[in-house]
């Protein structure tokens, strides 16, 4: 029987009240252990960084979330009494074959659809290109005098699902959120975007299954020999993995395992999956991903990877030798984290046309330009306008390449961002201002996604547009 098949079963039973689990609060998210590099290892995230650290902290791990206690989700997640995914009410459950594709967070009659205004970003997206935006909240906004936005902010929800086709969970889905204690789960605040995104026709990337970053102390402290590391780790895999098939159209499968110096090594110590298990055990967690959904496309994700380096080389080889074994990949992301203080690297679309060619999916993962900025928290006009720029050239280069189908920006108000709190002294990365209001950015992605699928003159001549040209013929773009 398929751990699906378990799954389903379980969730029938739960229906019928069979079985019954104890739903028993979570404790409070426990402190997260930092890898010695985390504080500094974004400070590099652009070439030619000297990767100075000067964080104070690192993102993201702030320790005690603050997060009220999750009914409904804790347990023990154990396969094969794994609930996986939950008898979503009036979801009968329980059927082996009927609804495999049928996301378990789906409004009664399917996922709902959607009607974007036309000057939106979501209403020039298309299966060719799902234009997203991050879940913001748990990471850094922890820290932050504001609740989470994503929860606690009914416009700010209302904002993503006007502008979006496309949602990552931010730091919902990361291992210090989800599986905070050993043996247990906590899927409220995941569970709440997938719903919303089935309730507003948004895909979902999966972020991340695993990476050196954001695990919880009970695993980077923990005494785990190997094999029960491994069991840890297929265990955790199969168990978000089969709760959200058919909910997650892209699964981020391993994020930044290569590094930033000059031969990008593996990151053999500061990743406890590759030093405990081995790089094989890369293999493993992309065949049980797929296992759990074989619809799901699986990736890497990193950043520096944003033209031909020697990290875009080091995942190129990697995949290449994957795939000859077999390896379900299926994708490769580029982060995309950019600053207005480095240049733009002209081999951004040849980088993503050569895994394109290799047969991967691509994507743009969590693009934002961030620059220097002044009192206001604003960069120069000049600055400005390159960002804008570079938003550009990457949808561009995205909307080129033929398997490029997903370009996320990571962060739409500047208030919520991950930049400040990283990058002290930078900032302006996003595309809105405080009040929504639109800036460059946004509006020469609505213009080259316009003029892509309708031409120039829709986009000089629409009145829907009129808002947008005025504010980019206003800062020169
Ligand atoms: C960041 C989040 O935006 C912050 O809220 C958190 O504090 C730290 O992590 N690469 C990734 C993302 O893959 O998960 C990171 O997100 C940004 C860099």
């Amino acid at each position: 029987m398929s751990s699906r098949t378990t799954t389903r079963r379980f969730a029938a039973a739960l229906c019928t009240g069979l079985l019954t689990v104890s739903w028993g609060a979570v404790a409070a998210q426990p402190a997260v252990a930092h890898s010695d590099d985390d504080a500094a290892q974004w400070q590099n995230a652009t070439p030619g960084n000297s990767g100075d650290a000067g964080r104070p902290d690192s993102p993201g791990n702030s320790g005690d979330a603050g997060r009220p206690d999750s009914p409904g989700n804790s347990g023990n997640a154990g396969r094969p009494e794994n609930p996986g995914k939950p008898g979503a009410p009036g979801r009968p459950g329980g059927d082996d074959d009927a609804d495999q594709d049928q996301c378990a967070f789906a409004p009664e009659g399917g996922r709902t659809s959607y009607e974007a205004d036309r000057d939106s970003l979501r209403a020039h997206s298309d299966d060719d290109i799902r234009i997203g935006n991050v879940a913001a909240g748990g990471g850094h906004h922890t820290d932050e005098e504001y609740p989470d936005p994503f929860p606690d902010d009914a416009d700010y929800r209302e904002h993503l699902a006007e502008e979006f086709s496309s949602i990552t969970h931010e730091n919902y889905l990361k291992w210090e959120f989800v599986h905070p204690e050993e043996g247990v789960y906590d899927f409220e605040a995941a569970d709440a975007v997938v719903e919303f995104a089935q309730a507003h026709d948004m895909d979902i990337r999966g972020h991340a299954l695993s990476w050196h970053s954001q695990n919880p102390e009970w695993l980077e402290e923990g005494d785990h020999s190997p094999e029960e590391l491994r069991a840890i780790l297929e265990e955790h895999v199969r168990t978000v993995v089969s709760r959200y098939a058919g909910c997650i159209q892209q699964w981020d499968v391993a994020n930044e395992i290569f590094r930033d110096d000059a031969d990008a090594t593996i990151r053999g110590e500061e990743n406890i999956w590759i030093r405990e298990l081995g790089v094989e055990i890369l293999d493993d967690i992309f065949r049980w991903a797929h296992e759990e959904d074989p619809e799901a496309l699986l990736f890497y994700n990193d950043y520096n990877v944003d033209g031909l380096n020697a990290k875009s080389d080091a995942y190129y080889g990697l995949v290449q030798e994957q795939l000859d074994r077999g390896v379900p990949v299926h994708g490769f992301g580029a982060q995309t984290h950019l600053s207005m203080q480095y240049g733009f690297d002209e081999t951004y679309r040849e980088n993503l046309e050569r895994f394109d060619a290799l047969g991967l999916h691509t994507a743009v993962t969590e693009i934002d330009v961030r620059g220097e900025v002044d009192e206001h928290d604003r960069m120069s006009d000049e600055d400005r306008a390159g960002a804008a720029e570079r938003y550009a050239r990457v949808l561009q280069a995205c909307l080129e390449v033929e398997n490029c189908n997903s370009f996320t920006i990571w962060g739409t108000l500047d208030a919520h961002s991950w930049v400040p709190n990283t990058f002290p002294g930078e900032g302006d990365a996003t595309l809105h201002e405080g009040d929504y209001e639109r800036k460059p950015t946004y509006c020469i992605l609505q213009r080259t996604l316009v003029e892509h699928q309708e031409g120039t003159e829709a986009w000089a001549e629409d009145a829907a547009f009129e808002e947008c040209r005025g504010i980019l013929s206003e800062a020169s773009v």
